[in-house]
Formats: structure tokens, sequence, C-alpha cells
């Protein structure tokens, strides 16, 4: 089951061209890794994917639903869409455990049960001791996995994550790596940008992108190296 289509999507600023007709779809189950050169698109790319950015042409569809088209954009992309920002964007007046619950509490899950879902998977990801502290009390490490646990809370179909192993040694990079992909066994489709190949290897598909443009797309699944 396909979970995000892009269609032939293109974005443009003025005169940059940051995708010039890019078409991808990644199924339930699936983890594809995006890498490319610093400004080749992929952070536009994850935008449109997640309908925090609307394309200049072409279409994308989450779950069947068009985005250009959906009454209610915001619920949809709380409801199914997880996303990791490559500059984080934790808030900086909440607690580690309160950045997670927030998603959840939007979507009206009570706060008692929320904050023991943030718990659960702040303790995934091992963040559990720092669920009381804010974002600015935490090293980069500990802001990463806590933006990751806020992707992952309340069981959504679709991950986007933006060099979530950015601020992270390869061990923690490695345990970032297989929560994304045990969340992709049970079922989530996971886009995932990165520059490292140690991380892509994870990935059933990789896509190169080159000056806004797919150049090279590659199953991989190297079950040996994992
Ligand atoms: N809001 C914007 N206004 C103007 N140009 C933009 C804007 N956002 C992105 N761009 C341009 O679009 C192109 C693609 O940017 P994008 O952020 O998608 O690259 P990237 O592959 O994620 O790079 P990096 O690896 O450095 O994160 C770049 O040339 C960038 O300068
Ligand atoms: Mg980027």
């Amino acid at each position: 089951m396909t979970v995000v289509s892009l269609q032939e999507v293109t974005r443009e600023h003025g005169q940059v061209h940051a995708l010039r007709g890019v078409s991808l779809e990644v199924s339930a189950g699936e983890l594809v890794a995006v890498m490319g050169p610093s400004g080749s698109g992929k952070s536009t790319l994850l935008n449109l994917a997640g309908g925090l950015d609307r394309p200049t042409s072409g279409s994308v569809t989450i779950e069947g639903e068009d985005l250009a088209r959906v009454k209610d954009l915001a619920g949809l992309r709380r409801g199914s869409v997880g996303y990791v920002f490559q500059d984080l964007n934790l808030i900086p007046s909440l607690t580690a455990a309160e950045n997670v619950m927030l998603p959840r509490e939007l979507d009206g899950v009570r706060t008692g049960q929320a904050r023991r879902e943030a718990l659960a998977v702040l303790a995934e990801v091992g963040a559990e001791d720092v669920a009381d502290r804010y974002p600015e009390e935490l090293s980069g490490g500990q802001r990463q996995r806590v933006a990751i646990a806020r992707a992952l809370v309340g069981e959504r179909r679709l991950v986007l994550a933006d060099e979530p192993t950015g601020a992270l040694d390869t061990a923690t990079g490695d345990e970032i790596l297989q929560l994304l992909r045990a969340r992709c066994d049970e079922g989530a489709a996971v886009l995932l940008v990165t520059h490292e190949p140690r991380y892509a290897a994870w990935a059933d598909r990789v896509v190169y992108l080159r000056d806004g443009l797919i150049v090279e797309s590659n199953a991989v699944r190297l079950e040996s190296s994992r």
C-alpha cells in the first residue's frame, strides 16, 4: 500500500528551482533513504511529502488524499505524519516530555494518557531520564532523541526524518536507525535524509538527488551489514 506519493513535483523559490520534476512513492513497510549534495532539494522533498510546503506544480498524496484538496491539512499531518526536522524545532518553553505530548494532546488525547505515551517513546529512544528537562538543558544528542520521540509517538504511518542522526555518534546513530527500521517493519513508511552511506544501508531503497532531480534510485537491503 502506497503511503505517500509525489507525482512530477516541482518547487520554485523565485529563480531557484529547488525541485524540477520528482516522482516518488513510498509504501507501508518501506524505508527510503534520500541522499545528495547540499542544496540538491532533500529538505524540500521532505517538506512537500509531509504537506509542510506546497509544490509549484505536480501533486502529493498521503494515504490516497490529495494534499491540494484535503480540508483539514493540519489534522491529516498531525494524525499521519511524524517529522524530525533538520534543525529539530523543539519548543523551548516545553519540557522534553511536553514536546512529545503536544501532537497527541492536539489530537485530543488526554494529558495523563499523552504523558504515558510520551514517557514510553522517550524510553524507546533512550531519553527517559531527560523527560522533565527543557531543550536548552539538553545536549545535542539528547535533543535529537527527543525530536525523534516526538515523530514516533502515536503510531504515525509516515515518518519523515531529515538528518536525524546529525548530532549523534555512530553507536547512537545506529540505535536511531534501528528504531526507524523497527517502525517501518511495523508498517510505517519512512523517508530518511542522510549523508551517511552507513545509515543508507538500512534502507530498502536509496534515491539520489542532484540539482532538484532524482538521478539514481537503487534497491539496497544489505541484510548482512545490519
Ligand atoms: N525558502 C527558500 N527560499 C529560497 N530558496 C530556497 C528556500 N528553501 C530552499 N531553497 C533553495 O532550494 C534548494 C534546495 O534546498 P534544500 O534545503 O531542499 O536542500 P538540501 O538538499 O536539503 O540541502 P542540505 O543538505 O544543505 O540540507 C537550495 O538551492 C536552496 O537554497
Ligand atoms: Mg536539508
